[in-house]
């Protein structure tokens, strides 16, 4: 039996990489999949809706248009952000403030417009992404990314004890994933995956979307039924390596 038949979720930047391939599966798995990104033209359905999760007011338009096009709404993935490789001292205000708007408040704000439509279904899930830079030492770096990721993590946490027991909120946090946002800074001109990055993870590579969206989907469906607050590492062993 699909795990996620009948269920009617929401992905935001579901366009790429991880929410891509998390719709993907999702779709598979039985689920009607609504996608906000703001590059939703590149789907081109009925159900993908051009939205930027900082901003309020297009976040509202487009929950309300997912909802609606759905009939009701039973579960919200928020994979959407942005990367900026930059440490303290090259880190802009601007950049600071762009990277915190997307992956943090873009987080908050889906979450805050989507929960009157999840307390009317039954058995509601939120996931964030977050990400392994946020639960571990990072080697510095990253300043806004790690900041924003961090801060989604201890939302998540918060979040699942305030809207218990209607809806549990728990967190991925992955590893290095090939996608458009890594494009570049994992592999070598060759193709190799680069030594340093290999050599953090016990299973000595990066991971395929596919393999987060399965941790996605499982936090998702009711066979995580009594995990809530949770963040979820999925990075290869990296945490204990
Ligand atoms: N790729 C990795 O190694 C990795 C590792 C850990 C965590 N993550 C996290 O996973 C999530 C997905 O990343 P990915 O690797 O799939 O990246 P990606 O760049 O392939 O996809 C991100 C998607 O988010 C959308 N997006 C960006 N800003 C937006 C905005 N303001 N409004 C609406 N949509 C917006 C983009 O259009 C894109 O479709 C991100 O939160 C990222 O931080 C990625």
């Amino acid at each position: 039996m699909p795990r996620l038949e009948n269920r009617k979720i929401l992905v935001t930047g579901g366009a790429s990489g991880i929410g891509r391939a998390t719709c993907e599966l999702f779709a598979r798995e039985g689920a009607a999949v609504a996608v906000i990104d703001r590059d939703a033209a590149r789907i081109g359905t009925a159900r993908a809706i051009a939205a930027d999760v900082s901003d309020p007011a297009s976040v509202a338009r487009a929950v309300r248009q997912a909802a609606q096009v759905l009939g009701g709404l039973d579960g919200l993935v928020n994979a959407a952000g942005v990367f900026i490789n930059r440490g303290l001292m090259e880190t802009t205000t601007d950049e600071w403030n762009t990277t915190i708007a997307v992956n943090l408040t873009g987080t908050f704000l889906c979450v805050q417009t989507a929960v009157p439509f999840l307390r009317q279904a039954d058995r509601a899930t939120v996931v964030n992404i977050a990400s392994g830079v946020g639960l571990l030492p990072t080697g510095g770096g990253s300043t806004a990314y790690v900041a924003s990721k961090g801060g989604v993590i201890a939302m998540t946490r918060t979040l699942a004890a305030e809207l218990a027991p209607a809806i549990r909120v728990n967190a991925v946090c992955p590893g290095a994933v090939e996608t458009p946002m890594t494009d570049g800074t994992l592999r070598d001109a060759a193709g190799a995956v680069i030594p340093a990055i290999v050599q953090r993870y016990a299973l000595g590579r990066p991971a395929a979307p596919e393999e987060i969206a399965a941790a996605i989907l499982f936090l998702t469906a009711h066979e995580s039924s009594f995990v809530t607050g949770i963040s979820l590492p999925v990075d290869g062993g990296r945490t204990y390596h």
